[in-house]
């Protein structure tokens, strides 16, 4: 039987950025992502997340989906400038009481709601006085966390921090294709530290105001391996793999920054010298504060080449690289997932994992009689979910899986372009139709298990 623990956690995740839309509504204020979509050449289609899914307005149908799939929880972001429209200081009720009664919502019909308080929309404001390269953007957001678990702390108890700190710091501040669109490397790797400690200043703020609190971080990770067997190759794999993998982990656990990515910082010029500039004492400790769960987001795995040297001096490729791929252009590994969650498992001992995120992105599109027949999600669902089995059966304490995404949605730099959603969304009439891989979902959940048939 390909049967899941009994007290599994089946869900869906969103990001309020990506589906709310009323960007103007009861009092929100300006986030960076708002600037940057409005920054022309930003987002691939030209879009924005003004309207998105219109979520703000529609949340009620769609809890009423969620509640047709029969999840058992909701992991959703709260918009920051929602709730504070500078940043900081003076806290707009309206906006605060959106998320509550989309708690009490979730909660009427069962479903448990999991928060987010940071999935990438910082108030404007903030990123006026340098964003999460300073060192005060910290405490903004402490108290932005103390508000948030004061106010819902009596409903919800799951609590993550941030969403993929490795985006925020390279994404936004290395390479700058997500907002705030910088490219400076000292910026970055300050962004990265002040994620980091924000997150372990909040956890304790957390706890004090929430009974039953179990909080945690969600990373995006991506388990590597060299293209070959050549020296080149495992060193490019050990680079890839601090740098993407270990610089969050490895502090977070306690071990502090990894040395040897440390090195190749100085190696590349990323860095001036090995003493990181804005790590100041206690910091580290703050950082390492004990967590409940760590929050895994997985879309693919790595085969690494080096570049040091040309391609025809390298030894032969040996690793087989699927030509099975999503939208993204992201290979298809479900294996890759049961390789992370294991080596997770070994390497730091994290308690309980959830999977925060997983899932692909293809276009597919209504057929005539209304039906999408999204073939290939169904497929990445399926084979993500045995992996996720599998890596259970291999003493793995992973504790839930959420799919992404509930709701196609704006897709960050590839604006609407890419399609994420178990249901469709149609952007002119912001009508909802559940794809096969929904319907797969609702059987899964409903059997706990993977012996479940589509109807053809
Ligand atoms: C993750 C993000 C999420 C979504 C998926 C596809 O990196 O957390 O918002 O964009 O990728």
């Amino acid at each position: 039987m390909r049967q899941f623990p009994h007290d599994f956690v089946w869900g869906v995740a969103t990001s309020s950025y990506q589906i709310e839309g009323a960007t103007d509504a009861d009092g929100r204020g300006e986030s960076i992502w708002d600037r940057f979509a409005a920054t022309p050449g930003k987002i691939a289609d030209g879009t924005n997340g003004n309207v998105a899914c219109d979520h703000y307005h529609r949340w009620r149908e769609d809890v009423e989906l969620m509640r047709w799939m029969g999840l058992k929880a909701y992991r959703f972001s709260v918009a920051w400038p929602r709730v504070f429209p500078m940043g900081r200081g003076k806290v707009n009720t309206a906006g605060l009481d959106f998320y509550s009664r989309l708690v009490d919502g979730l909660l009427e019909v069962g479903i448990e709601p999991v928060v987010t308080l940071y999935h990438w929309d910082l108030p404007q404001a903030l990123q006026d006085k340098g964003g999460w390269a300073s060192r005060d953007t910290v405490s903004a957001f402490v108290e932005y966390a103390d508000v948030m678990s004061q106010k819902l702390g009596d409903r919800v108890s799951r609590w993550i921090t941030h969403n993929e700190p490795w985006c925020i710091s390279i994404l936004g501040y290395a390479n700058g294709e997500h907002a705030p669109g910088i490219k400076d490397w000292g910026q970055a790797l300050a962004t990265a530290h002040h994620v980091l400690l924000s997150h372990g200043q909040a956890v304790p703020v957390i706890r004090a105001n929430v009974p039953r609190a179990e909080v945690g971080v969600t990373l995006n990770l991506v388990p590597a391996e060299p293209a070959s067997p050549s020296k080149e190759d495992h060193d490019a794999c050990r680079s890839f793999d601090g740098g993407f993998n270990r610089w969050y982990l490895d502090p977070l656990y306690g071990k502090g920054y990894p040395r040897d990515v440390i090195d190749d910082h100085v190696a590349e010029g990323r860095l001036k010298s090995d003493t990181l500039p804005f790590v100041r004492q206690g910091d580290m400790a703050d950082i390492a504060a004990p967590i409940d769960f760590l929050g895994v987001n997985y879309y693919n795995r790595g085969v690494i080449r080096s570049d040091r040297i040309p391609e025809a001096q390298n030894a032969p490729r040996t690793v087989h690289v699927s030509p099975e791929k999503t939208e993204m252009d992201w290979e298809v590994s479900p294996h890759g997932l049961t390789q992370l969650l294991v080596r997770l498992n070994q390497d730091y001992k994290p308690g309980r994992l959830y999977v925060t995120e997983n899932g692909a992105a293809y276009g597919t599109t209504p057929d005539a009689d209304g039906r999408v027949r999204d073939t290939k999600r169904v497929h990445y669902l399926r084979t993500h979910l045995e992996a996720s089995l599998e890596a259970i059966k291999q003493g793995v304490p992973l504790k839930g899986y959420f799919a992404w995404s509930l709701l196609d949605n704006f897709e960050w730099a590839y604006g609407y372009q890419k399609r994420f959603g178990m249901v469709y969304v149609d952007y002119a009439t912001q009508k909802r139709i559940p794809k096969d891989s929904a319907h797969l979902y609702r059987a899964v959940v409903a059997q706990n298990g993977l012996d479940v048939e589509l109807a053809a």
